[in-house]
């Protein structure tokens, strides 16, 4: 293979794409000048200066890129000495988020809601075979923080509260992403982030200190991160928050002994944003960019994520003797690996415009995502009004028929027909990427109002009335940019009711026969930074509520919310409950046909509900304390909890049977329960295991779950599910941070949702 450098043509063996990936790294490494390397490092944001970033600072990588940018991109790698060429990266959360007309999921809570590892993994799918085909090499996604504090950004990024159920869908999203490995052509790099306690804030605050001791890590945050690790995750993001002192950017227990040691993970380590230059002018950790430099590079990380800096930064280490050349080899490796193993030198993955027209939001996508929104929707409250004129079934272009009368359903609310907020974060315009200020195509979007139309039957008269805004933003008295020149989110007012819009929403209440009430939260109050102090709908929503109940129709409250919210007694006592996290853009279509019977509610809920702010954290598997379990003003049980949801039919569970009363570790647990629909309708039942350690030798959860499936039964079927769970699952990390199974004493519960009193319980014992 030669290179022409203008004046000479040379060999090179990094260019010879028969000889092994390491031979064809050691040989491009060899030829890199200080510079080169330290600019490899660099992952540099595409709508700064590009020829600064390329030719300049030898930038590596790349984020948030149009589709222009992109190109001119490529153009300046191709002006560079060595043409390594760049490995281009997005975050594609819940689809290929700024990607117009890309399919656009639910969110990753959303998705968690399924409670269907195999579903997510096709989201995942579709998603890479679009991102891929645009030019984009690496997702930002999945996250695998645990929900804490409701009252975070950030929540609607994770699957929920539970590390077991985490681990298995972003196991199972990672499959998804990297497909048949990296030679495949629709396969994108995963990124398993943000590692690791970014969740456990300070009151919510988004990036404050994260007090987590070791043995916590170890209990609840590791495991997931631990799972993909050793499944192959290609990539790893830091994230913002510190521990014990230590950002986790320098943290050389988690990076070297945890996840390099022990688990010996390989993959390439990136920061998050800024987190180089954040040491030093936002932790004040580090006197300078050479120091915070230099440590970043010692403590492991290999790519540094928007610290342009970050480049003078290490060659004045080097030059001052703090750190050496060669102490960059490890993390220019793993990258030039990435690149070639994508095989970025023959394939170089630029944007394909053929390829794009025919994948981008494929039908098939459409489908799926369909598929997925009406599956992660959960009702948590149903009088019977639900399924409306007690359900009907769906006519060949998808409308409902077969209803006994024409019905008037009255649409109301500020986000019964808003089609960007129903996207949610990461995604058009919510704020991360210029080039899309409208959002994604409103023709693509469903909303619930066109929902509702497009479904009910053709005689029913579906009306539409606001009601209520929410918020004004103003400037943040603060200014308008952080010190790094980022410009700070604009401060959240609520909006006053007007008398008008609820009068309007009112008098078209009273002339329906059911109100379908649309709130929740906007962008605005969603995500990085956008922290929330009270998790009440903001606001006229309350006062809109409070006056469709006083009207006495029959009510729908479908809460279209990123997180779970605190709800008014007004929605409290409506007829149904219904929680939408986000759910894409097929997300009104399939709220409309739950709404009309066409199917069935089966999402569970993947984090718990508070009845109140002050109740934080509500997540369901806290150490057992003392001095019972309520406030002298309040309960502490959550308004709803993990794993809880309804259908249109009630299962009964009974006659659990454990079969193997004494196990060792080494043996596989099984017990057998009997599960019958005692209704009339066919349900998706989950049916959820928990594993209670009834006495411990530290204080732990009263229980974690550890198992589940999914069941289908028809009207008034009966089944036995066989339940097998290997003991070595029943683990407790101990007072020395090991995680060990304890014989003694156990119990499997066995039931519908956490809420103890749903769940069967049968004893066994482990055995030493
Ligand atoms: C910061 C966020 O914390 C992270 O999740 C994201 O991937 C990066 N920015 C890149 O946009």
């Amino acid at each position: 293979m030669t290179i022409n450098t203008g004046s000479t043509t040379i060999q090179t063996a990094y260019l010879d794409a028969t000889l092994p990936v390491a031979d064809r790294v050691a040989d491009l490494l060899s030829r890199m000048t200080v510079e080169e390397k330290v600019g490899q490092m660099l992952q540099l944001d595409a709508r700064d200066d590009l020829d600064d970033h390329i030719l300049r600072r030898h930038a590596g990588s790349i984020l948030h890129t149009s589709p222009e940018r992109l190109e001119r991109a490529h153009a300046l790698t191709a002006q560079t000495r060595l043409r390594i060429p760049l490995v281009v990266a997005e975050d594609c959360i819940h689809g290929h988020s700024f990607c117009e007309g890309a399919t656009i999921f639910p969110t990753q809570l959303g998705m968690a809601a399924t409670w269907d590892a195999g579903l997510v993994e096709r989201a995942a799918r579709a998603t890479a075979v679009e991102v891929a085909a645009t030019g984009v090499h690496w997702t930002f996604s999945p996250v695998l923080c645990i929900t804490r504090d409701l009252r975070w950004g950030r929540v609607n990024e994770t699957f929920g509260e539970d590390p077991h159920l985490i681990g298995e869908l972003a196991s199972a999203m990672v499959r998804g992403y990297q497909g048949d490995g990296l030679t495949d052509p629709t396969a994108i790099l995963a990124s398993a982030k943000h590692f690791a306690g970014y969740s456990e804030t300070q009151g919510g605050r988004d990036a404050s200190e994260a007090d987590i001791s070791r043995r916590k890590m170890r209990s609840w945050f590791l495991p997931p991160f631990e799972r993909v690790a050793r499944e192959g995750c290609r990539t790893f993001m830091l994230g913002y928050q510190t521990t014990d002192g230590i950002p986790i950017t320098i943290n050389e227990w988690l990076l070297s002994d945890v996840l390099r040691g022990e688990w010996g993970y390989t993959g390439t380590l990136i920061t998050d944003w800024d987190n180089v230059g954040r040491m030093v002018w936002e932790q004040k950790v580090q006197p300078d960019i050479a120091h915070a430099a230099a440590a970043a590079v010692r403590a492991g990380n290999d790519m540094i994520m928007t610290t342009p800096t970050f480049f003078e930064g290490a060659l004045e280490a080097i030059d001052r003797g703090m750190l050496a050349e060669a102490d960059l080899d490890a993390a220019v490796s793993r990258i030039l690996t990435l690149k070639f193993e994508l095989g970025l030198f023959e394939r170089p993955r630029h944007p394909d415009l053929a390829r794009m027209a025919d994948v981008l939001g494929h039908a098939d996508h459409e489908a799926l995502n369909l598929e997925i929104a009406r599956r992660s929707l959960v009702l948590l409250r149903n009088d019977g009004l639900l399924p409306l004129d007690g359900g009907l079934t769906a006519g060949a272009d998808g409308r409902a028929v077969g209803a006994e009368g024409a019905r008037r359903i009255a649409v109301v609310g500020p986000l019964a027909d808003d089609a960007q907020t129903q996207l949610g974060d990461w995604a058009g315009s919510s704020g991360q990427a210029g080039w899309l200020p409208d959002g994604q195509p409103r023709g693509m979007i469903t909303t619930v109002l066109d929902g509702l139309r497009a479904h009910a039957p053709v005689d029913w008269k579906v009306s539409f009335a606001e009601g209520a805004d929410i918020l004004t933003l103003v400037p943040d008295p603060a200014g308008t940019h952080f010190p790094d020149g980022q410009p700070r989110p604009f401060v959240v007012e609520p909006a006053a009711p007007d008398q008008a819009m609820i009068a309007d929403a009112v008098a078209q209440a009273e002339a329906a026969d059911v109100v379908v009430a649309v709130v929740g939260d906007r962008i605005e109050l969603v995500g990085e930074a956008r922290s929330t102090a009270t998790l009440e709908l903001v606001g006229a929503q309350v006062a809109l509520l409070d006056a469709l109940a006083a009207t006495g129709t029959p009510l729908v409250v479908v809460l279209l919310a990123s997180k779970p919210l605190v709800l008014p007694p007004s929605a409290l006592g409506a007829s149904a409950i219904l929680w939408v996290a986000n759910p894409g853009m097929q997300g009104g279509r399939a709220i409309a046909e739950l709404l009309l019977g066409l199917i069935e509610p089966s999402g569970r809920l993947p984090l718990s509900f508070a009845r109140h702010v002050g109740q934080q954290p509500t997540y369901y598997n806290q150490i057992r304390g003392q001095h019972g379990d309520r406030y002298a003003d309040l309960t502490q049980s959550p308004a709803w909890a993990f794993g809880e949801g309804l259908s249109y039919t009630t299962v009964e569970y009974a006659d659990a049977r454990i079969l193997t009363a004494a196990v060792t570790r080494e043996d596989v647990i099984r017990a057998r329960v009997t599960l019958r629909n005692t209704g009339a309708r066919p349900v998706r039942e989950t049916v959820q295991v928990y594993v209670s350690d009834l006495v411990t030798s530290v204080s732990w959860a009263e229980k974690e779950l550890k198992h589940f499936l999914q069941v289908e039964l028809a009207p008034g079927e009966e089944r036995v599910v066989d339940i097998a769970l290997p003991a070595a699952e029943c683990t407790i990390v101990d007072a020395r941070a090991r995680r060990v199974v304890e014989p003694g004493r156990f119990e499997l519960r066995i039931g519908p949702s956490s809420r103890e009193e749903t769940l069967l319980r049968v004893g066994f014992e482990i055995t030493a």
